[in-house]
C-alpha cells in the first residue's frame, strides 16, 4: 500500500504561491515514482492570513501544522503590511510557526551547482571545483526572541531595545546538533559569534567548546562574525559547518546564497526535538516579482528534497530531486536570476515543469 505523507503547505505572500507550486508538483512526480501519496492541506500565514482572518498566524494554521507530518512553506510579507505593528505583521506569523513547532535547528546549505559557476559573483580561481557549505542557524532564541520595547522618553525622544538572550541549554542544543552534522561531513565546524563584544557570544563559545570535549573527532575553530562576512567572499572554501546565532545566521545565508548564484537557489530544514520539520527557501516574499511568473523555485524544490531526507528518510527520492535540478540545468534551462548568455531564459512555471518532468 502506498505510504501516506501529509504536508501542512503555506503559500504565504509575494511569489510564495508560485513557488510551492512547482515544489508540489515535483514532490508528487515523486509521490507516482516512489509508491507515496502527498496529502496537502493548505494553510494561511503571514499577510495571506492576515486580510483574510486578522492575524499572521491563525488557530487553526498551528493545528494543522501540527497534525501534520511537515510543513512546506513558501514567503512571507509585503509592503502592504509595512505599517503595522511588530506583533501583527507577517513576518511574526514566521517567527510563531517557527516556535510553535519548537524547530530550533535551522539548517541553510549552501551548494554551488557547477553549471551556475559564473553566475556567482566570485572569480572562478575563488570557487575552484565547487562550493559546499552547511550554515546552522539558531532558530528560535536570540535577538529575534528576546525581550523587545519602545518607550517614548521625558524629553520627547523614542527609546527602542531589541534584546540578545541564549541560556546554556538553547547552545547546547543547537551545538550537538552542528558536531553531527559536521561528523558527517568533512569533520570541521566554525563556532560564529562577537565573543569580542556579547556577552551572549561568551556563553556560546564557553558553551560550544564544552560539547566539542564530546566531539574530539570533529575540528572546532571559533571566528567573530563581521571577519566571517569578510572571509566568505575572500576564501569560502575554508568552511564547512558554521554554527551561529539567529540574527547571525540571518545574514550571513543571505550572504552566502549569493556565492552560489542566486538568493533563489537556497532551501533551508529547520528542525527540533519533535517530529515535524519546516521547510522552506532562505529568501523573502520578493513582493516586485511576484505574479509575473519569473521567480526562482529551486530553493524551494530543494527545501522540498531536504524535506524527504530529513523528515521522511527518504534519501534516494531527495538525491533524484537535486539530480533533476542538475539536468535541467545542464539542457541550459534558467530563470531570470540566473541568466547567463547563450542559455534558455523561462519562467517559474515552466522550470518547475521540466524538473518534475525529469524525474
Ligand atoms: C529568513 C527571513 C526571515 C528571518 C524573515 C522573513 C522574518 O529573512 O528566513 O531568513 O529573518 O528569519
Ligand atoms: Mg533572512
Amino acid at each position: 500500500m502506498a505510504r501516506n505523507i501529509k504536508i501542512a503547505v503555506m503559500p504565504g505572500d509575494g511569489i510564495g504561491p508560485e513557488i510551492v507550486n512547482q515544489a508540489i508538483k515535483v514532490l508528487n512526480a515523486i509521490g507516482k515514482k516512489y509508491d507515496t501519496n502527498f496529502e496537502y492541506k493548505e494553510v494561511l500565514m503571514g499577510g495571506a492570513a492576515i486580510d483574510a482572518t486578522g492575524t499572521p498566524l491563525p488557530k487553526e494554521t498551528v493545528d494543522a501544522c501540527l497534525e501534520s507530518d511537515a510543513v512546506l512553506l513558501g514567503a512571507v510579507g509585503g509592503p502592504k503590511w509595512d505599517n503595522l505593528p511588530g506583533n501583527q505583521r507577517p513576518e511574526a506569523g514566521l517567527l510563531g510557526i517557527r516556535k510553535e513547532l519548537g524547530v530550533f535547528a535551522n539548517l541553510r546549505p549552501a551548494v554551488l551547482f557547477p553549471q551556475l559557476k559564473s553566475a556567482s559573483n566570485l572569480k572562478p580561481e575563488v570557487l575552484g571545483d565547487g562550493l559546499d557549505i552547511m550554515i546552522v542557524r539558531e532558530l528560535i532564541g536570540g535577538l529575534y526572541f528576546g525581550e523587545k520595547k519602545r518607550v517614548t522618553l521625558e524629553n520627547g525622544e523614542e527609546k527602542a531595545w531589541d534584546t540578545m538572550v541564549y541560556q546554556t541549554s538553547e547552545i547546547e542544543r543547537i551545538a550537538r546538533v552542528s558536531f553531527d552534522i559536521a561528523r558527517k561531513r568533512n569533520k570541521k565546524l566554525t563556532l560564529v559569534d562577537k565573543s569580542n563584544v556579547l556577552e551572549s557570544s561568551r556563553l556560546w563559545k564557553e558553551v560550544v567548546y564544552k560539547i566539542a570535549e564530546e566531539y574530539t573527532d570533529v575540528e572546532l575553530n571559533q571566528m567573530y562574525v563581521d571577519n566571517v562576512a569578510m572571509q566568505l567572499i575572500r576564501w569560502p572554501k575554508q568552511f564547512d559547518v558554521m554554527v551561529t546565532e539567529n540574527t547571525f545566521g540571518d545574514i550571513i545565508s543571505d550572504e552566502a546564497s549569493m556565492l552560489t548564484g542566486s538568493l533563489g537557489n537556497l532551501p533551508s530544514a529547520s528542525l527540533g526535538d519533535g517530529k515535524i520539520g519546516l521547510y522552506e527557501p532562505i529568501h523573502g516574499s520578493a513582493p516586485d516579482i511576484a505574479g509575473q511568473d519569473i521567480a526562482n523555485p529551486i530553493g524551494t524544490i530543494m527545501s522540498a528534497a531536504m524535506m524527504l531526507r530529513y523528515s521522511f528518510d527518504m534519501d534516494d527520492a531527495a538525491d533524484e530531486i537535486e539530480s533533476a535540478i542538475s539536468k535541467v540545468l545542464d539542457k541550459g534551462y534558467r530563470t531570470a536570476d540566473i541568466m547567463q548568455e547563450g542559455m534558455t531564459k523561462v519562467g517559474c512555471e515552466k522550470i518547475g515543469d521540466l524538473i518534475a518532468s525529469e524525474i
